[in-house]
This record gives structure tokens, C-alpha cells and sequence, in this order.
């Protein structure tokens, strides 16, 4: 891939202040993206410091804070500010990247928890898909951050979690079918194994061992670039260009869990 393949491109990470969707996002810009949008739910200083540092690249930056409560008038509202921000009528790129992996034992699930945990996992994707969709340009890209948790049980506690990115995961495929044709798009999902981020630091330190010992080929966790290398080989159209409805595991070896 060309150092310069974003260049002119639009791109909106969602939950980018910190860990995978940080290090996408800066990558986009390092790779000549015009503007990068970034959402975030409340570290608004941290999601500033991701914007000095696609700024420090020369592309130009905004950070949009978002509920946890999901709907229809955030959807359009980060939309229109990236719009306005970046002086553009059309978007390249959605990496619908915000996750929540709360983790609840069983005894402690309720309607209130599985709203929440599939309003930033399952409905914000969907909204965000929804309220894109108009402004996409031809050889766009969305992609959605699945996890290897949509495939294998990775533990009760994680049940709801596995869950929400399963329905995801489904949902991509579905708004592949439905749209990439008319809109000349790619819609896919790449799906991490075990990633070292703050929110994996938050699961108990034996499903963490679970994951690097037994889900590994190399016994460790996955770093952040290590994602953000697929996402942009997938987001760059060129050589992913037929890479459709799919799910690009980055796993380290998690066929073997
Ligand atoms: N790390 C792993 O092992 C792993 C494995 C598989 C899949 N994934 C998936 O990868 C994605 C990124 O995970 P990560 O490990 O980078 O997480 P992380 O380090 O915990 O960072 C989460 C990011 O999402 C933001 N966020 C959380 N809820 C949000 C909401 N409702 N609206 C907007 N932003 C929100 C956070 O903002 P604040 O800073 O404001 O809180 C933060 O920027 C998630 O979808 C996760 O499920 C992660």
C-alpha cells in the first residue's frame, strides 16, 4: 500500500481517544487522510490528545463526544459535524470501532445492562451505518470492530458481550448485501482476538492467560497497530477491494481456541 493511499480521504473512528480505534486513527492520518473524526464517551483530555497527534500529521481533526445511550440524533449529529468540520460534502471511511465489554456474572443481568451494552456494540454501528449511508462515496469503506468473542464461549461473565458483537458481526453482513452495490462500498467486519488495551486489562487474569496461552499462536496479546494494519488494508480499497460482507480475523492464532 502507498504511504499516501488516504490522502484527500474523510474518516470517522468511533471510541478513538484510546486503545485500537487511537492507533486506526492516527494511522489513517499518517497515510495522508484529509480529516479524521474521532468519537468518544467521556475522556474528553485523552480524545484532545488524539487529535494533537493526527494534527501533528498535518491532517485536520475533530473529537465528538457521544452517550452511552445511543440514537437517531447522535447518529446524524456526528454526521453533520464531520461534514462541517472538514468543509466536505461526502465520507470515505466509518470504522464503528466503541465498544463496551462489561462484564456481568449471571445473577447480575438485567434489561437496563443489555440495552446499554448493545446500544454502543449493536445500535450505535447500525445508526451510524444508517446516517453514512447518504454521504458515502464510491470506494468507501465501513467497518465494524467485531471480537473472536462472536465465536468461541470465552466465559459466562462475557455472555452479553459475546452476544452484542455476534450481532454485529451477522448485522455487517446483512448491510453488505443490502448496500455495497448501489453505493460501490465495501461493509465488513474485522474481528481481534485478545488485544493489549485497557479494556482487556478490565477481564479476569485467567481469561486473559486463556486467551494468550491457549488462543495464540505466540502466547501473547495482540497490540493495537497490529489491528490498525488490517483495518487500513481493508478500509484502503486496492488490494481488499473484493474482500465483501467478510470478517478479517486478526486473532494471533485463535482457530486453535
Ligand atoms: N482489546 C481487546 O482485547 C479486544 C478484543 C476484541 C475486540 N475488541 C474490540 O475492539 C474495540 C476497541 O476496543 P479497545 O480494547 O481499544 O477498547 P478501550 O481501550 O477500552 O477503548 C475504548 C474506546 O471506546 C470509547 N467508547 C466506549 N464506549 C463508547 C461509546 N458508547 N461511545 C463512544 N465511544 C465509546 C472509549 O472512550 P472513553 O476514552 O471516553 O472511555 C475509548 O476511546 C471494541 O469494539 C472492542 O470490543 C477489543
Amino acid at each position: 500500500m502507498a504511504s499516501n493511499s488516504f490522502q484527500g480521504k474523510i474518516a470517522i473512528v468511533t471510541g478513538a481517544s484510546r486503545g485500537i480505534g487511537r492507533e486506526i486513527a492516527i494511522q489513517f492520518a499518517k497515510k495522508g487522510a484529509q480529516g479524521v473524526a474521532i468519537t468518544y464517551l467521556s475522556n474528553a483530555k485523552v480524545a484532545e490528545s488524539t487529535v494533537s497527534e493526527i494534527e501533528a500529521t498535518g491532517s485536520k481533526a475533530i473529537a465528538i463526544q457521544t452517550p452511552a445511550n445511543f440514537d437517531t440524533a447522535t447518529a446524524e449529529s456526528v454526521i453533520q459535524k464531520t461534514l462541517q468540520a472538514f468543509s466536505v460534502t461526502g465520507i470515505d471511511i466509518l470504522v464503528n470501532n466503541a465498544g463496551n465489554m462489561s462484564l456481568y456474572p449471571m445473577g447480575q443481568l438485567t434489561a437496563e445492562v443489555f440495552h446499554t451494552m448493545f446500544s454502543t456494540n449493536v445500535l450505535a454501528p447500525l445508526l451510524l451505518t444508517q446516517a453514512t449511508l447518504p454521504v458515502i462515496d464510491p470506494g468507501g469503506s465501513i467497518i465494524n470492530i467485531s471480537s473472536r468473542a462472536a465465536r468461541v464461549a470465552v466465559g459466562g461473565q462475557a455472555t452479553l458481550y459475546a452476544a452484542s458483537k455476534a450481532a454485529l458481526e451477522h448485522m455487517t453482513r446483512n448491510l453488505a448485501t443490502a448496500h455495497a452495490a448501489e453505493k460501490k462500498i465495501t461493509i465488513n467486519n474485522v474481528m481481534p482476538g485478545g488485544i493489549e488495551t485497557d479494556m482487556i486489562s478490565t477481564a479476569p487474569q485467567a481469561m486473559i492467560d486463556r486467551v494468550k496461552n491457549d488462543a495464540t499462536a505466540e502466547k501473547r496479546l495482540g497490540r493495537v497497530d497490529e489491528v490498525a494494519d488490517v483495518v487500513l488494508f481493508v478500509a484502503g480499497g486496492g488490494g481488499a477491494r473484493w474482500i465483501n460482507g467478510d470478517t478479517i480475523s486478526v486473532c494471533g492464532g485463535a482457530a486453535m481456541w
